[in-house]
């Protein structure tokens, strides 16, 4: 092989050497910076995670409309019994007759003084606790008895009507169970009915 022949040869070699240090060394920092980018991206959805846990708290638990039953099935009186996927047993009453939403009562079948079943009593117009002889009036209100004394409600649920249905707003989450009323007598702090999420 002649110098000129070596001389080509070995430009070529370093050539080809650079341009692979070239690349090694561009894969390295792109490899890095995607590295980087990806402890970033993962950094601030952690961050993401945080923030929404702390703007909506546990609470957080999942809420949907179920189906209860066609309106035009009640009639003022009427009322069932009702048990959401959480567990909850609620009272469900019909107490006019113009089949809007404002018809129908849909409250908590648990005392909130020991956390025995209520009942509707339609001829009272009330729910009645039989246990201790409490009382609540269609729209939940404590009127006498333990309850009375202590300030405590029933717990009231959100009902809408489409199409001539009715449904309930409840909580899919079993762990909502906690969110029923004290069921120690212990003074409730909202005077008036709550909705499931302890509003007033
Ligand atoms: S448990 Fe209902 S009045 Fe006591």
């Amino acid at each position: 092989m002649s110098n000129v022949e070596e001389g080509v040869n070995e430009a070529e070699h370093r050539i080809e050497n650079g341009a692979l240090s070239g690349d090694r060394r561009s894969f390295f920092a792109s490899a890095s910076s995607l590295a980087m980018l990806g402890g970033l991206a993962g950094s601030y959805g952690t961050l993401a995670v945080m923030a929404g846990r702390f703007l909506y708290p546990a609470g957080g638990s999942p809420m949907r409309w179920m189906f209860l039953t066609e309106t035009g099935r009640m009639k003022p009186g009427d009322s069932f019994k009702y048990t959401a996927p959480s567990g909850h047993t609620i009272a469900i009453a019909c107490v006019g007759k113009t089949g809007k939403a404002e018809d129908f009562l849909a409250l908590s079948s648990v005392c909130p003084h020991l956390g025995c079943q209520v009942y509707w009593e339609a001829q009272n117009n009330r729910f009645f606790c039989p246990c201790h002889n409490g009382t609540f009036d269609a729209s939940g209100r404590a009127t006498s008895g333990p309850p009375a004394a202590a300030g405590q409600s029933l717990l009231r649920y959100r009902l809408k009507v489409e199409g001539g249905l009715l449904f309930i707003e409840v909580s899919v989450d079993r762990a909502v169970a906690s969110a029923e009323p004290s069921l120690s007598g212990g003074q409730d702090s909202c005077p008036g009915v709550r909705d499931p999420e302890g509003a007033c």
